[in-house]
């Protein structure tokens, strides 16, 4: 393994933005049927880089070898003419035209194409890497799930048979049953002799999938070894420059009254929800993609009136049909898709950290106080939010920076109910279990908590009791002490085996 021939090697590789010196003197190397995982805090250049390998920016300095032969990428076409494809952390999917243009955007050419051809193309190559039951080909762009636009992104780039393929955080989005498939998907391209980078920040997957890995800090080049020589404490280390400890242990809260409680509630999304949060109480809702945890969130947050059923804060009936209702009721909510739904990107870190923003349908309001303004500096420190400045352009933070600053405000805010939707994800290892401790320091507080996880241990880890849903209805409900993956599991496929 250690002598397959190295398709790509990247030496001394060195980028600024200013005054932020993203990398500096980065070593890569990518061997073809081997996967390199790139690993490093928030912040620490692994995008950057891969967006040089992708022809988005050239470097300052360092040396791009393609099979030994220097070389020097001017734009994207570039890299692709090389054999490179690189799969951005945000997917780029055009909303307008359906799956199968999507996929195939760049490589029709301007042959005129017959669409029942390229449907048909299309629903084979999704087969041939086993999504044919996740896409429909002729789904237009604007109805896919965050889960599906991910999956389009990565066929766009297998399609084009590339020789060396970057993932940058691609589960990020994805439930067990794609990464599975996504898993499945990488050992097919290794076989065909394709080198694979892969960006994470989940050990579980990295331990799974790589050869070996290379770590960043701070845009340094820490080292690379071979998975089978390494461990998680030491990757730890290496990463974050200090140990911590491998898991989170929550101290159940004592329980207050029941806070928010859903009764029966209904509506295009969910049917017959019955759910109840207690003060102190932190309630994990697992559940497969597509399951109607989001939508279920949405729905109590304002986004998606009620159809039937109530919505009870604090023993009063609220009529929730609009965010500005649910904030009032004392709901906060910090969605998935944090950067389209909660950011301002062309506002400072200071700003976007200060704002309680309250969602409304047309407009956004804020409100901020210097008690709050402090707060959320904390939760800044906290959370290492890596940004050269406070004044710092919040769209200029790398992926994970960006989730981080929408969580410190939502943490910060200690309302009495709190919505968090995947709350972890494209979080380094150090800030998540910052993110637990603080989620466990406002259930002691009295807030009642609910967290959407699809990932599993996660769910397991800091929930007092958890909700399985599966096809927009809960399925069932599971104590601290009863919880397992494989029960979350069984209840989750529940409506599947049904069908
Ligand atoms: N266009 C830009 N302008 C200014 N600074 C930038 C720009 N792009 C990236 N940076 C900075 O470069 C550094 C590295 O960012 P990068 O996106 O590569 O991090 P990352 O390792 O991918 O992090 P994450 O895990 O959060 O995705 C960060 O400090 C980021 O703020
Ligand atoms: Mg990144």
């Amino acid at each position: 393994m250690t002598h397959e021939p190295i398709a790509l090697r990247a030496t001394g590789i060195t980028k600024s933005f200013g005054p932020v010196r993203a990398l500096r003197g980065v070593e890569l190397e990518l061997r073809s049927g081997e996967v390199t995982a790139l690993m490093g805090e928030n912040g620490a250049g692994k995008s950057t880089l891969l967006k040089i390998l992708n022809g988005d920016f050239r470097p300052d300095d360092g040396v791009l070898s393609i099979d030994g032969v220097p070389t020097v990428f001017g734009d994207p076409a570039d890299s692709r003419a090389a054999g490179l494809r690189v799969i951005a952390q945000e997917p780029e999917i055009i909303a307008a035209v359906s799956v199968a243009e999507n996929i195939f955007v760049g490589s029709l050419g301007s042959v005129a194409y017959n669409r029942k051809a390229l449907l048909r193309r299309t629903r084979d190559e999704l087969k041939r890497w086993g999504f044919d039951r996740t896409i429909r080909a002729e789904s237009l762009g604007s109805e896919l799930s965050p889960a599906q636009r991910q999956i389009v992104e990565i066929m766009r780039a297998v399609v084009s048979k590339p020789r060396i393929i970057c993932f940058d955080e691609p589960t990020s989005s994805l439930g067990d049953d794609e990464v599975t498939l996504l898993f499945a998907l990488i050992r097919q391209l290794q076989a065909e002799g394709i080198a694979v980078a892969y960006v994470s920040h989940r050990m579980g997957e990295i331990f799974k999938l790589a050869d070996r890995i290379t770590v960043l800090r701070d845009g340094s080049f820490v080292g690379t070894q071979l998975v089978a020589e390494t461990n998680h404490d030491e990757l730890v280390r290496m990463m974050v420059g200090r140990d911590l400890s491998q898991f989170f242990h929550r101290e159940p809260a004592p329980l207050g009254k029941t806070v928010l409680e859903l009764r029966n509630v209904g509506n295009q999304y969910v049917d017959g929800i019955d759910l109840t949060v207690r003060a102190g109480e932190v309630v994990g809702i697992a559940g497969l993609v597509g399951a109607g945890r989001s939508e279920l969130m949405k729905t109590i947050a304002g986004d998606y009136p009620i159809a039937s059923g109530e919505i009870v804060v604090d023993d009063r009936v609220w009529r929730i049909r609009q965010p500005a209702d649910s904030i009032r009721a004392g709901i906060g909510f910090a969605p998935e898709e944090r950067k389209a739904e909660a950011l301002l990107l062309q506002r400072s870190v200071r700003d976007n950290a200060a704002l309680v923003v309250l969602r409304t349908l047309s407009r956004w309001i804020f409100v901020s106080s210097r008690a709050e303004r402090a707060l959320a500096k904390t939760y800044i420190d906290r959370l290492r939010i890596r940004t050269p400045s406070a004044e710092q352009l919040v769209g200029n933070l790398s992926g994970g920076n960006q989730q981080k600053v929408v969580l410190a405000r939502w943490l910060a805010t200690a309302p009495k109910v709190l919505l968090l939707d995947e709350p972890t994800r494209g979080i380094d290892v150090g800030a998540k279990s910052e993110i637990y401790a603080i989620i466990d320091e406002l259930a002691h507080q009295g807030v009642a908590v609910i967290v959407v996880s699809s990932e599993l241990p996660e769910v397991l880890g800091v929930s007092d009791r958890i909700y399985v849903m599966a096809a927009g209805r809960i399925s069932g409900e599971l104590t601290r002490s009863e919880a397992s993956e494989e029960r979350i599991l069984a209840l989750a496929m529940d409506e599947d085996v049904a069908a």
